[in-house]
């Protein structure tokens, strides 16, 4: 090519693009640490902090070191954090009886938050699966081949008053069974429970990502199977219409948000929900992601920080206002 050839450009978009300064006068997305919420995984007893495998960095922690971790990440700027229990193996059976008990682990670990950071947002999980022995989020039929619907309902909403009289902010409906939006806002607002909220999974798919999360809470060695088989209630993956219709069926039912999970392989589906719905969107970066992008970079393959950047603010930029991810407390302390 000859040294004088030159191009005549009207537009040159990497004017834009020539330094770090104007780089970032033009960007578009910027995470925010008001924006991210923790999950946290609790035990009960006073033992130490028990890592958990796949997952570098996230422990299941008792509910003095989780009182201490929630206060760690308030003082960081993260202003509310999503509490799953993992419950010893004796007290699971095949209907989750303990989800019923008054003084289950769970709710002593909202209590404890509540009483010593009383400002910072606890969201909880309702759904049986850290309750039941073989995993499942629902009760099952006597054939043990289906996750019944209404009667899943019906311990759900129990779940949600629970949780509420413990002191929640927001409960979280986890489970995809149809109608338990509507039910939960029925039974919440009818106990004077009007105020609290309800982020719901609204589009949650029957993804091979949970895989982490569910040694973190048991519920795979529960099943006794590696690959816990959800795809009665949770969404197909290829699915995009039959997402969205769920989504909105939760919004009329009286959903305050609506979230998407996965988060990373349903831009899509966020971007589409953030277009179609005034309410807020959550975006759940799951424990498969997490735990990809930490074991890809330990055999050398990715550089953490920056793959962990870039997937967080693509999760931004696709619509997501809200993202609960396990990076949580290192992105505020970075930021
Ligand atoms: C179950 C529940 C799951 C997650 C949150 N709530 C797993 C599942 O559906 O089996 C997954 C979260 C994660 O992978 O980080 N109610």
């Amino acid at each position: 090519m000859s040294e004088n050839f030159k191009l005549d450009l009207a537009r040159r978009p990497r004017r834009l693009r020539q330094k770090a300064s104007i780089r970032s006068l033009v960007q578009e997305t910027w995470l925010r640490k008001e924006d991210l919420i923790a999950p946290l995984f609790v035990v009960d007893g006073t033992g130490e902090k028990e890592p958990v495998e796949s997952m570098p960095g996230v422990c299941r922690l008792n509910i003095q070191d989780l009182v201490e971790e929630c206060s760690a990440l308030w003082d960081l700027g993260i202003l509310a954090v999503a509490l799953f229990p993992s419950i010893d193996a004796s007290l699971k059976n095949d209907f989750g009886d303990e989800a019923d008990n008054p003084d289950t682990l769970l709710l002593r670990a909202v209590k404890a938050i509540k009483a010593a950071l009383p400002e910072l947002i606890v969201i909880t999980d309702v759904a049986l699966d850290p309750y039941t022995s073989h995993g499942h989020d629902g009760v099952l039929n006597d054939s043990r081949d289906c996750v019944l619907n209404d009667e899943t309902v019906e311990r759900l909403c129990r779940m949600a008053l629970l949780q509420a009289e413990a002191g929640v902010d927001i409960v979280a409906p986890s489970d995809m069974m149809d109608g338990r939006v509507g039910a939960i806002r029925a039974a919440l607002d009818s106990s004077g429970y009007e105020n609290i909220s309800i982020m719901a999974y609204a589009a949650k798919f029957a993804s091979a990502y949970y895989g982490p999360f569910r040694e973190a809470v048991g519920s795979a060695q529960a099943a006794g199977a590696k690959q816990l088989d959800k795809k009665t209630y949770q969404l197909n993956p290829a699915n995009r219409r039959e997402a969205l219709a769920d989504a909105f069926l939760d919004e009329e039912e009286g959903a305050d948000f609506l979230m998407v999970k996965p988060a990373g392989p349903y831009l899509d589906i966020i971007r589409e929900l953030r277009e179609d719905t005034v309410l807020p969107v959550a975006a759940y970066q799951v424990s498969g992601e997490f735990s990809q992008i930490h074991a890809a970079s330990q055999k050398g393959w990715l550089d953490y920080e920056k793959c962990r950047d870039e997937s967080l603010v693509a999760i931004k930029r696709s619509g997501a206002d809200l993202i609960l991810t396990y990076f949580a407390k290192e992105i505020a302390a970075s930021l």
